[in-house]
């Protein structure tokens, strides 16, 4: 894999930069996957670390791609307190996004590379709209509902089977055959028409106004009462599967037609499609329909029809490589700059937001949102009186797109970036190569700690129920938490949080009995919640991987402050960690305070060492080499193969090599193969093992 654009950063539009971030995290995220699940990288650190650099330096220059998914944040919707949760046997996975026609241009090709299809060949592509709504999975025991339950963060949702009982769209007993376990995935939304008729009763009743459809149903599935959810008229649209006793249907097209006559609504304008110029069709034909269709709808889904290509792509990470959603392009509207305030992050970092005079942009009210940074600024001259275009696309951030110079008022002034943070007045400085201005206040800085606390608490980290950004904020408000220890010494001050408005005894215990439950926690996720600049989860992985436990790695941190030091080299070997990163973990750990911090939490917490995964399949650990020619897969879906099955395939063959893949042809590998006496097997026992 390469990253062939390497057009700079500053002279990126941004839907160049989007392009570029969407390739970039789904590199990296083909490379994590390689390195951690499979223990076998496919790129030097060097080459990794290039890559996650550049994918930060594009969300620092554009923080609107900063969403919840990327892979610099790995923060999802967890599961929220009132339901019970609910494991979901297989995945609710998520899906890449194309953004123009040569994206799915690429997205077809790749499929046939992947496949070894000639060109001549067609792929068949089922389009289905992609519905801006909740997606749920609904289990059915021999024909009959037992039980719904949302997507969540993909691995574990919420059960809100009284809910969907509710929705007629979804039977409760299926007609026809229907294998006896058979789960079902589909979109529950609220028809556009629903949703305005109950923004005027809720406005009448001087209730909740939603913005969109999406949180409407969203607002309105999530009910602890179920019967307000009845009076919502939900539908869904049943579009995918989870766990199936028995096959379906060897395709795509023929599951929606048998789902359709077990009783559940599919699509009625997915179309299935032969080639690219039939797709793009379908995208312009269902753009044209978007205004007049009664549900929102944020883009196209291109699913491979046949269910054995499907199998065989298989996954990267957390998205199919069968699949992809082609977007629609962001929505656009003009209204008023009113003013510039600058927020300060957790590391410091000022960004610029703009106050907007609020406005509709496609079905939700915007009074916020982002300039980015201060060239940003800079380049596009915005000034407050301004008349600007702003944008967004799905969830992310709205982002100011230009100023309208025509409409410039005579006295606007250009925009002067604050050299000191607002917060605490420290100055604040950029590093030559940075686009990113940073408060030098460090912990005198309220809003930094503040940040660092809400970072510290957050589902990736501690994820301590009842502890969210806004008490921790109150809290620390307040003066009962300074720093991340005083957390867990909040039980000394119980008598203080009981005064508190809206705490009674019991809430109260149950957020200490929350507190005392987090004592114990897994070394990486401890690494990431002290929220050091360039650690995410997935270097906080490997730092814990590497490392094994709190007390090795802060040895091996204090040896390696030695620039010199093997500890320092060693750092530096880790696959993913280059020195920028390596840097700034130092200079994290050189910090006095930042030491005090670590005892300090040392002396409340059990920090559990980092235990390796297990992986049971035969092939797990062993290094694999190919070679010679593949007839029946291509050398990417045999590596793949391998790779899921927890091999580490290598190019060479070495006495390290568990077994040689020989097809005809096979030369010098194999002989040495046979020299050092590996095991060799032809193609048919390579898929004859991996498949058992
Ligand atoms: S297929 C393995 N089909 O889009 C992929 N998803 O970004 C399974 N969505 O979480 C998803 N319409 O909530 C699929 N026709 C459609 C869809 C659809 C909407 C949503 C779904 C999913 C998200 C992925």
């Amino acid at each position: 894999m390469s990253n062939e654009s390497q057009q700079s950063i500053e002279s990126m539009t941004p839907s160049e930069a989007g392009a570029a971030h969407a390739q970039l995290s789904e590199e990296l995220r083909a490379h994590n996957a390689a390195y951690y699940q499979d223990d076998a990288p496919l790129i030097s650190d060097a080459e990794y670390d290039a890559l996650f650099s550049r994918l930060l330096a594009i969300e620092n220059a554009f923080p609107d791609f900063r969403t919840e998914d990327s892979l610099t944040q790995q923060v999802g919707a967890a599961p929220s307190q009132g339901f019970t949760k609910v494991q979901h046997a297989i995945p609710m996975l998520s899906l890449g996004n194309a953004f123009d026609e040569d994206d799915v241009d690429e997205f077809l090709t790749r499929i046939r590379r992947f496949l070894s299809i000639d060109e001549k060949d067609p792929v068949e592509i089922v389009g289905e709209p992609k519905i801006d709504g909740l997606s749920v999975s609904l289990r059915y025991e021999n024909g009959r509902f037992v039980r719904g339950a949302t997507r969540g963060d993909g691995a574990e949702g919420e059960d809100i089977t009284a809910n969907l009982r509710t929705i007629e769209d979804i039977p409760q007993q299926l007609t026809g055959s229907a294998p006896d376990v058979a789960e079902i995935r589909g979109e529950v939304y609220l028809p556009k028409s629903a949703f305005q008729k109950l923004n005027e009763t809720q406005k009448a009743s001087g209730a909740k106004i939603f913005a969109n459809p999406r949180n409407a149903a969203a607002g309105s599935l999530r009910q602890l009462d179920t019967s307000i959810t009845a009076q919502r008229p939900l539908r869904m649209f049943a579009y995918a599967w989870g766990e199936l006793s028995a096959d379906v249907s060897d395709s795509q097209w023929g599951f929606l037609e048998t789902i359709a006559s077990w009783g559940f609504q599919t699509n009625p304008i997915a179309r299935l499609c032969h080639n690219l110029e039939d797709v793009l069709r379908l995208y312009n034909d269902i753009e044209d329909q978007r205004a007049t269709l009664d549900y929102d709808i944020d883009g196209v889904v291109y699913k491979v029809n046949r269910i054995d290509l499907q199998r065989r792509l298989g996954f990267v990470s957390r998205a199919p490589r069968w699949a992809i959603a082609h977007k629609f392009p962001a929505e656009q509207a003009t209204t008023i700059l009113n003013g510039i305030d600058i927020q300060v992050g957790r590391t410091g970092s000022l960004t610029p937001v703009a106050r907007l005079e609020p406005v509709t942009v496609g079905g939700v009210v915007v009074s916020n949102a982002t300039l980015h940074n201060e060239d940003e600024i800079a380049r596009k001259d915005v000034r407050v009186g301004d008349t600007v275009v702003i944008q967004r696309a799905g969830d992310v951030i709205p982002q100011v797109v230009h100023a309208i110079a025509e409409k410039r008022p005579g006295d606007a002034v250009a925009y002067v970036f604050p050299t000191n943070c607002p917060v605490c007045g420290s100055e604040a400085v950029r590093d030559i190569d940075e686009a990113v201005r940073r408060c030098t206040g460090g912990l005198i800085c309220s809003a930094q700690s503040v940040e660092r606390l809400k970072h510290f608490v957050s589902r990736n980290a501690f994820d301590i129920e009842g502890l969210g950004a806004k008490n921790i904020t109150a809290f620390h408000m307040d003066g009962l938490v300074e720093g991340p220890a005083d957390i867990f010494r909040l039980h000394e001050k119980r008598d203080g949080l009981l005064e508190r408005e809206g705490w009674g005894e019991q809430s109260v215990d149950n957020l200490l009995d929350a507190i005392n439950e987090r004592r114990t926690i897994e070394l990486d996720r401890f690494i990431y919640a002290l929220g050091i600049r360039q650690i995410g989860q997935a270097t906080a992985r490997l730092l814990a991987r590497t490392y094994g436990s709190i007390d090795d790695w802060r040895t091996a941190m204090a040896q390696a402050q030695d620039r010199e030091s093997e500890a320092y080299q060693d750092l530096l070997n880790i696959d993913g960690i280059g020195v920028s990163v390596a840097e700034d973990l130092l200079a994290f750990v050189h910090e006095e305070h930042n030491r005090q911090v670590l005892d300090d939490l040392g002396e409340q917490l059990n920090i559990e060492a980092f235990v390796q995964p297990a992986n049971d399949s035969a092939f797990a650990g062993k290094t694999i080499v190919f070679t010679g020619t593949l007839e029946k897969m291509t050398r990417s879906e045999a590596k793949a193969r391998a790779e899921s099955l927890g091999a580490k395939v290598s190019g060479s063959v070495s006495s390290k090599t568990d077994l040689v893949v020989a097809g005809p042809g096979a030369g010098s590998k194999a002989k040495k193969a046979t020299e050092l006496g590996i095991e060799m097997i032809d193609e048919d026992a390579w898929i004859a093992r991996s498949e058992s």
